[in-house]
Protein backbone atom coordinates (compact mmCIF):
# COMPACT_ATOMS: atom_id res chain seq x y z
CA UNK A 1 0.00 0.00 0.00
CA UNK A 2 1.25 3.73 -0.40
CA UNK A 3 3.53 4.63 2.53
CA UNK A 4 1.75 6.42 5.55
CA UNK A 5 3.21 9.97 5.71
CA UNK A 6 4.70 9.21 9.40
CA UNK A 7 5.96 5.65 8.53
CA UNK A 8 8.15 7.23 6.01
CA UNK A 9 11.14 8.50 7.84
CA UNK A 10 11.31 4.75 8.90
CA UNK A 11 11.43 3.47 5.22
CA UNK A 12 14.38 5.89 4.80
CA UNK A 13 15.93 4.84 7.34
CA UNK A 14 15.89 1.41 6.70
CA UNK A 15 14.04 0.10 9.87
CA UNK A 16 10.85 -0.71 7.65
CA UNK A 17 10.80 -1.92 4.21
CA UNK A 18 6.90 -2.18 3.21
CA UNK A 19 3.86 -1.35 4.56
CA UNK A 20 1.45 -4.07 3.98
CA UNK A 21 -1.96 -2.66 5.34
CA UNK A 22 -3.73 -0.97 8.39
CA UNK A 23 -4.47 -3.26 11.04
CA UNK A 24 -6.86 -0.53 13.55
CA UNK A 25 -7.55 2.63 13.65
CA UNK A 26 -8.48 3.90 17.00
CA UNK A 27 -8.94 6.89 19.17
CA UNK A 28 -5.17 6.89 20.29
CA UNK A 29 -3.45 5.56 17.24
CA UNK A 30 -3.11 3.84 14.11
CA UNK A 31 -1.84 0.65 13.61
CA UNK A 32 -0.03 -1.03 10.23
CA UNK A 33 1.22 -4.45 9.66
CA UNK A 34 4.56 -3.95 8.32
CA UNK A 35 7.79 -5.63 6.61
CA UNK A 36 10.68 -5.35 8.07
CA UNK A 37 13.20 -7.62 6.15
CA UNK A 38 11.29 -10.90 6.00
CA UNK A 39 9.92 -10.33 9.26
CA UNK A 40 6.35 -9.52 9.59
CA UNK A 41 5.95 -6.65 12.37
CA UNK A 42 3.30 -4.16 13.32
CA UNK A 43 3.90 -0.55 13.65
CA UNK A 44 1.85 1.67 16.09
CA UNK A 45 1.81 5.64 15.12
CA UNK A 46 0.39 7.89 18.15
CA UNK A 47 -2.08 10.66 16.95
CA UNK A 48 -1.16 13.90 17.94
CA UNK A 49 -2.34 15.53 21.52
CA UNK A 50 -4.89 17.52 20.30
CA UNK A 51 -6.67 14.23 18.93
CA UNK A 52 -6.31 11.71 21.39
CA UNK A 53 -9.06 11.17 24.07
CA UNK A 54 -8.45 10.15 27.92
CA UNK A 55 -5.25 8.72 27.96
CA UNK A 56 -3.59 12.07 28.41
CA UNK A 57 -5.43 13.16 31.30
CA UNK A 58 -3.43 14.53 33.86
CA UNK A 59 -3.47 11.91 36.73
CA UNK A 60 -1.65 9.46 34.10
CA UNK A 61 0.90 11.63 33.84
CA UNK A 62 1.90 12.14 38.00
CA UNK A 63 4.96 11.66 38.74
CA UNK A 64 6.84 10.17 35.63
CA UNK A 65 10.16 11.33 35.36
CA UNK A 66 11.83 13.63 32.66
CA UNK A 67 15.63 13.16 31.73
CA UNK A 68 16.69 17.18 32.66
CA UNK A 69 15.43 20.18 34.29
CA UNK A 70 15.23 22.27 31.24
CA UNK A 71 12.66 19.57 29.93
CA UNK A 72 10.29 19.89 32.99
CA UNK A 73 10.86 23.60 33.06
CA UNK A 74 9.38 23.68 29.26
CA UNK A 75 7.46 20.87 30.14
CA UNK A 76 5.45 23.52 32.52
CA UNK A 77 5.40 26.32 30.62
CA UNK A 78 3.87 24.89 27.32
CA UNK A 79 6.39 26.54 24.97
CA UNK A 80 6.73 24.37 21.43
CA UNK A 81 9.84 22.66 22.95
CA UNK A 82 8.03 22.25 25.88
CA UNK A 83 5.46 20.55 24.13
CA UNK A 84 7.31 18.61 21.46
CA UNK A 85 9.04 16.98 25.01
CA UNK A 86 5.86 16.19 26.56
CA UNK A 87 4.97 14.30 22.79
CA UNK A 88 8.17 12.23 23.15
CA UNK A 89 7.89 11.13 26.49
CA UNK A 90 4.66 10.08 26.01
CA UNK A 91 5.86 8.28 22.93
CA UNK A 92 8.06 6.72 24.67
CA UNK A 93 6.54 5.85 27.88
CA UNK A 94 4.95 2.67 25.77
CA UNK A 95 8.20 1.32 24.31
CA UNK A 96 10.09 1.60 27.96
CA UNK A 97 6.99 0.10 29.20
CA UNK A 98 7.62 -2.65 26.88
CA UNK A 99 10.42 -3.69 27.46
CA UNK A 100 10.35 -3.10 31.20
CA UNK A 101 7.26 -5.95 31.29
CA UNK A 102 9.09 -8.61 29.13
CA UNK A 103 12.36 -8.36 31.56
CA UNK A 104 10.03 -9.05 34.16
CA UNK A 105 8.11 -12.10 32.74
CA UNK A 106 4.97 -10.39 31.18
CA UNK A 107 3.42 -11.80 28.04
CA UNK A 108 3.78 -8.53 26.20
CA UNK A 109 4.23 -7.91 22.42
CA UNK A 110 8.64 -7.76 21.90
CA UNK A 111 9.34 -4.30 21.21
CA UNK A 112 11.48 -3.27 18.35
CA UNK A 113 12.18 0.87 19.38
CA UNK A 114 9.99 3.84 19.29
CA UNK A 115 11.66 6.16 16.28
CA UNK A 116 9.26 9.58 15.40
CA UNK A 117 6.64 8.33 16.98
CA UNK A 118 5.89 5.01 15.64
CA UNK A 119 6.50 2.15 17.68
CA UNK A 120 7.63 -0.73 16.01
CA UNK A 121 6.96 -3.93 17.75
CA UNK A 122 6.10 -7.84 17.29
CA UNK A 123 2.87 -8.91 15.59
CA UNK A 124 1.13 -11.06 17.87
CA UNK A 125 -0.47 -13.91 15.29
CA UNK A 126 -2.62 -17.18 16.05
CA UNK A 127 -0.91 -19.97 14.35
CA UNK A 128 -2.11 -20.09 11.08
CA UNK A 129 -0.63 -16.43 10.21
CA UNK A 130 -3.61 -14.74 11.45
CA UNK A 131 -3.63 -11.73 13.99
CA UNK A 132 -4.60 -13.09 17.30
CA UNK A 133 -8.37 -11.75 18.02
CA UNK A 134 -8.71 -9.39 21.56
CA UNK A 135 -10.07 -11.27 24.23
CA UNK A 136 -13.22 -9.39 24.30
CA UNK A 137 -13.61 -11.53 20.42
CA UNK A 138 -12.91 -15.22 21.98
CA UNK A 139 -15.17 -17.75 23.06
CA UNK A 140 -14.30 -18.90 26.67
CA UNK A 141 -15.30 -21.97 28.73
CA UNK A 142 -15.11 -21.66 32.25
CA UNK A 143 -12.11 -23.52 32.95
CA UNK A 144 -9.96 -21.64 30.32
CA UNK A 145 -11.58 -18.66 32.24
CA UNK A 146 -10.40 -19.38 35.00
CA UNK A 147 -7.05 -20.42 33.76
CA UNK A 148 -6.33 -17.13 31.46
CA UNK A 149 -7.82 -15.10 34.39
CA UNK A 150 -5.06 -16.30 36.73
CA UNK A 151 -2.23 -15.77 34.16
CA UNK A 152 -3.43 -12.34 34.23
CA UNK A 153 -3.74 -11.56 37.65
CA UNK A 154 0.39 -13.13 37.59
CA UNK A 155 1.36 -10.21 35.14
CA UNK A 156 -0.27 -7.51 37.11
CA UNK A 157 1.51 -8.75 40.24
CA UNK A 158 4.50 -8.81 38.05
CA UNK A 159 4.04 -5.69 36.66
CA UNK A 160 3.51 -4.19 40.33
CA UNK A 161 6.97 -5.97 40.99
CA UNK A 162 8.41 -3.58 38.97
CA UNK A 163 6.77 -0.65 39.81
CA UNK A 164 4.01 -0.35 36.74
CA UNK A 165 0.47 0.08 36.84
CA UNK A 166 -1.27 -0.84 33.15
CA UNK A 167 -3.97 1.90 33.41
CA UNK A 168 -6.17 1.13 30.90
CA UNK A 169 -6.40 -2.74 31.05
CA UNK A 170 -9.26 -4.28 29.87
CA UNK A 171 -10.80 -7.35 27.05
CA UNK A 172 -9.54 -4.57 24.51
CA UNK A 173 -6.21 -4.44 25.55
CA UNK A 174 -5.37 -8.25 25.85
CA UNK A 175 -4.90 -10.32 23.01
CA UNK A 176 -5.36 -14.27 22.96
CA UNK A 177 -2.97 -16.72 21.30
CA UNK A 178 -2.52 -20.62 21.66
CA UNK A 179 -0.43 -19.60 24.71
CA UNK A 180 -2.84 -17.16 26.23
CA UNK A 181 -3.42 -13.68 26.83
CA UNK A 182 -1.06 -11.32 25.74
CA UNK A 183 -1.25 -7.70 27.63
CA UNK A 184 -0.87 -4.35 25.18
CA UNK A 185 -1.82 -0.50 24.78
CA UNK A 186 0.79 0.64 27.46
CA UNK A 187 1.31 3.98 26.52
CA UNK A 188 -0.38 5.64 30.18
CA UNK A 189 1.04 2.92 32.27
CA UNK A 190 1.84 4.62 35.81
CA UNK A 191 4.66 4.86 37.83
CA UNK A 192 3.11 3.10 41.34
CA UNK A 193 5.56 4.73 43.75
CA UNK A 194 5.26 7.96 41.92
CA UNK A 195 1.50 8.21 41.33
CA UNK A 196 -0.90 8.74 44.05
CA UNK A 197 -3.77 7.23 41.67
CA UNK A 198 -1.47 4.08 41.21
CA UNK A 199 -3.93 2.02 43.56
CA UNK A 200 -6.87 2.56 42.56
CA UNK A 201 -6.23 2.37 38.48
CA UNK A 202 -5.26 -1.12 39.67
CA UNK A 203 -8.40 -1.81 41.09
CA UNK A 204 -10.08 -0.94 38.25
CA UNK A 205 -7.61 -2.86 35.87
CA UNK A 206 -8.12 -5.94 38.10
CA UNK A 207 -11.83 -5.33 38.17
CA UNK A 208 -12.41 -5.16 34.71
CA UNK A 209 -10.28 -8.05 34.18
CA UNK A 210 -11.92 -9.96 36.89
CA UNK A 211 -15.98 -8.82 35.65
CA UNK A 212 -14.84 -9.86 32.34
CA UNK A 213 -13.81 -13.59 33.08
CA UNK A 214 -16.53 -13.83 35.31
CA UNK A 215 -18.85 -13.80 32.44
CA UNK A 216 -17.61 -17.24 31.71
CA UNK A 217 -16.80 -18.39 35.57
CA UNK A 218 -18.83 -17.49 37.62
CA UNK A 219 -16.77 -18.12 40.68
CA UNK A 220 -14.75 -15.00 40.13
CA UNK A 221 -17.37 -12.89 41.35
CA UNK A 222 -16.71 -11.52 44.45
CA UNK A 223 -13.11 -11.88 44.45
CA UNK A 224 -10.96 -9.25 46.27
CA UNK A 225 -7.94 -9.97 44.04
CA UNK A 226 -6.91 -5.83 43.73
CA UNK A 227 -7.12 -5.31 47.29
CA UNK A 228 -5.28 -8.68 48.15
CA UNK A 229 -2.57 -7.51 46.11
CA UNK A 230 -2.19 -3.57 46.98
CA UNK A 231 -1.73 -5.27 50.78
CA UNK A 232 0.74 -7.20 49.55
CA UNK A 233 2.47 -4.33 47.91
CA UNK A 234 2.44 -1.84 50.38
CA UNK A 235 3.46 -4.83 52.99
CA UNK A 236 6.48 -5.35 50.54
CA UNK A 237 5.64 -8.77 50.27
CA UNK A 238 4.59 -8.43 46.51
CA UNK A 239 6.78 -11.24 44.66
CA UNK A 240 6.31 -12.47 41.46
CA UNK A 241 5.09 -15.86 41.59
CA UNK A 242 3.64 -15.15 45.15
CA UNK A 243 0.01 -17.17 45.46
CA UNK A 244 -2.70 -15.57 45.30
CA UNK A 245 -6.12 -16.58 47.07
CA UNK A 246 -8.96 -13.43 45.28
CA UNK A 247 -9.94 -13.39 49.45
CA UNK A 248 -9.31 -10.17 51.59
CA UNK A 249 -9.95 -9.94 55.35
CA UNK A 250 -10.19 -5.81 55.21
CA UNK A 251 -9.10 -4.85 58.88
CA UNK A 252 -9.05 -1.24 58.49
CA UNK A 253 -12.74 -0.21 57.70
CA UNK A 254 -12.30 3.70 57.11
CA UNK A 255 -9.24 3.15 55.45
CA UNK A 256 -10.67 3.45 51.69
CA UNK A 257 -12.02 6.94 52.29
CA UNK A 258 -8.94 8.45 50.63
CA UNK A 259 -9.00 6.35 47.38
CA UNK A 260 -12.76 7.03 47.15
CA UNK A 261 -12.04 10.90 47.10
CA UNK A 262 -9.30 10.35 44.95
CA UNK A 263 -11.57 8.62 42.26
CA UNK A 264 -14.50 11.09 42.45
CA UNK A 265 -11.37 13.90 42.10
CA UNK A 266 -9.98 12.07 39.06
CA UNK A 267 -12.75 11.60 37.34
CA UNK A 268 -14.34 15.25 37.68
CA UNK A 269 -10.47 16.77 36.64
CA UNK A 270 -11.01 14.43 33.50
CA UNK A 271 -14.51 15.88 32.75
CA UNK A 272 -12.81 18.95 33.04
CA UNK A 273 -10.43 18.49 30.65
CA UNK A 274 -12.63 16.87 27.89
CA UNK A 275 -14.61 20.24 28.17
CA UNK A 276 -11.99 22.24 27.65
CA UNK A 277 -10.73 20.52 25.38
CA UNK A 278 -14.09 20.66 23.50
CA UNK A 279 -13.80 24.09 23.66
CA UNK A 280 -10.31 24.32 22.56
CA UNK A 281 -11.60 22.43 19.45
N1 LIG B 1 1.34 -6.18 18.71
C1 LIG B 1 0.12 -6.33 18.19
N2 LIG B 1 -0.22 -7.46 17.53
C2 LIG B 1 -1.47 -7.62 16.99
N3 LIG B 1 -2.43 -6.67 17.04
C3 LIG B 1 -2.15 -5.52 17.68
C4 LIG B 1 -0.88 -5.28 18.29
N4 LIG B 1 -0.88 -4.04 18.84
C5 LIG B 1 -2.11 -3.54 18.59
N5 LIG B 1 -2.89 -4.39 17.90
C6 LIG B 1 -4.25 -4.15 17.43
O1 LIG B 1 -4.42 -2.75 17.27
C7 LIG B 1 -5.44 -2.24 18.13
C8 LIG B 1 -5.03 -0.88 18.69
O2 LIG B 1 -3.83 -0.98 19.43
P1 LIG B 1 -3.70 -0.39 20.91
O3 LIG B 1 -2.26 -0.53 21.30
O4 LIG B 1 -4.72 -1.04 21.79
O5 LIG B 1 -3.99 1.17 20.68
P2 LIG B 1 -5.25 2.10 21.02
O6 LIG B 1 -4.71 3.12 21.94
O7 LIG B 1 -5.65 2.67 19.70
O8 LIG B 1 -6.33 1.24 21.65
C9 LIG B 1 -5.61 -3.33 19.19
O9 LIG B 1 -6.92 -3.35 19.70
C10 LIG B 1 -5.30 -4.60 18.43
O10 LIG B 1 -6.45 -5.02 17.71
MG1 LIG C 1 -6.28 -0.33 22.92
Amino acid sequence: MKTPKRIQPLIDDGLVDEVLRPLMSGKEAAVYIVRCGDEIRCAKVYKEASQRSFKQAVHYQEGRKVRNSRQARAMEKGTRFGRDQQEAAWQNAEVDALYRLADAGVRVPKPYGCFDGVLLMELVTVEDGQVAPLLNDVALSSEEAMAQHAVLMNYVVRMLCVGLVHGDLSEFNVLVDEAGPVIIDLPQAVDASANNNAQWMLARDVDRITAYYALYAPALEGTQYAKEIWALYEDGALLPDVALTGLFVDNTPDADVDTVLRVIQAAQEEEDERRQRMQDA
